[in-house]
């Protein structure tokens, strides 16, 4: 069977190297496969997190010869025959170990969502296009690969500004759900940081689960914040309403 060679960073967030390992490859393989192999062969303690091994627990994303990627989704015999491999973690995020990143982060920006709110009495009817909108956004299978790659946070470090492009597809499963009440659009302007994102549409092309992240989430809620905050014509009815009100 033909050999590849996999250059595989190997430390922590302080310090770290990239270590090569020579591993054999057959039809079909994964780049979590070829790990797991040099994981029994010759690297017992190399850490890589894994689940599913079926693109669908959101467990494996790294970067694979610079490009993020599921380990499990990518196929050894869609790299160029002549090149080494290069495996490492995602940049964005803290190291733990080896291709292990600390995302806990993004868990906390989640928290900071309103949840669904149906209004008293809801009957629990939808139209069909209805459900259909935000099942592309339900597909997300947090793997995070949008986060690493989006500029705001792996190269303007805006983690304290802006939650990603991640919780714009969750707040846009929320807001654009027919059913629910709350009010999100304060947070997006003011927590979520929506203004940072320049619409260069990285998150997009990275999605293992091809959601529109940019066209079908982000853009939407764009126009909402600035219908609510910048619409010159829905200012000026605002103010008459608060100057006919306060006339009363
Ligand atoms: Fe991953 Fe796509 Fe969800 Fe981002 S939107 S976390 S890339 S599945
Ligand atoms: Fe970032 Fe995606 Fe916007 S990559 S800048 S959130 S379009
Ligand atoms: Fe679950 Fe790769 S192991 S998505």
């Amino acid at each position: 069977m033909p050999k590849r060679i996999f250059n595989i960073f190997r430390g922590n967030e302080a310090e770290g190297e990239y270590h090569a390992y020579e591993t054999e490859i057959s039809d079909g393989m994964v780049v979590l496969d070829a790990l797991r192999h040099i994981q029994a062969e010759s690297a017992p303690d190399l850490a890589v997190r894994w689940n599913c091994k079926a693109g669908k627990c959101g467990s494996c994303g790294a970067e694979v010869n610079g490009k993020p990627m599921l380990l499990c989704m990518t196929r050894v015999s869609s790299m160029s025959k002549d090149k080494i491999i290069t495996v490492s973690p995602m940049k964005a995020f803290p190291v733990i170990k080896d291709l292990v990143n600390d995302v806990s982060w993004n868990y906390e920006q989640n928290k900071k969502i309103a949840p669904f709110k149906p209004k008293e009495g809801t009957v629990w009817k939808m139209k069909q296009a209805d459900v259909e909108r935000v099942q592309e956004f339900r597909k997300c299978i947090e793997c995070n690969l949008c986060q690493n790659v989006c500029h705001v946070l792996r190269t303007h470090k805006k983690f304290n500004e802006f939650v990603g492009p991640r919780h714009f597809v969750r707040v846009a499963s929320l807001d654009m759900h027919p059913l629910d009440t709350a009010d999100r659009i304060p947070f997006l302007k003011e927590k979520a940081g929506i203004g940072y994102c320049n619409i260069t549409k990285c998150c997009t092309a990275v999605c293992p689960e091809e959601i529109n992240i940019t066209d079908n989430a982000i853009i939407p809620l764009k126009e909402r914040v600035a219908d609510r905050f910048y619409d010159p014509i829905l200012l000026f009815l605002r103010s008459l309403r608060k100057i006919f009100q306060s006339a009363k």
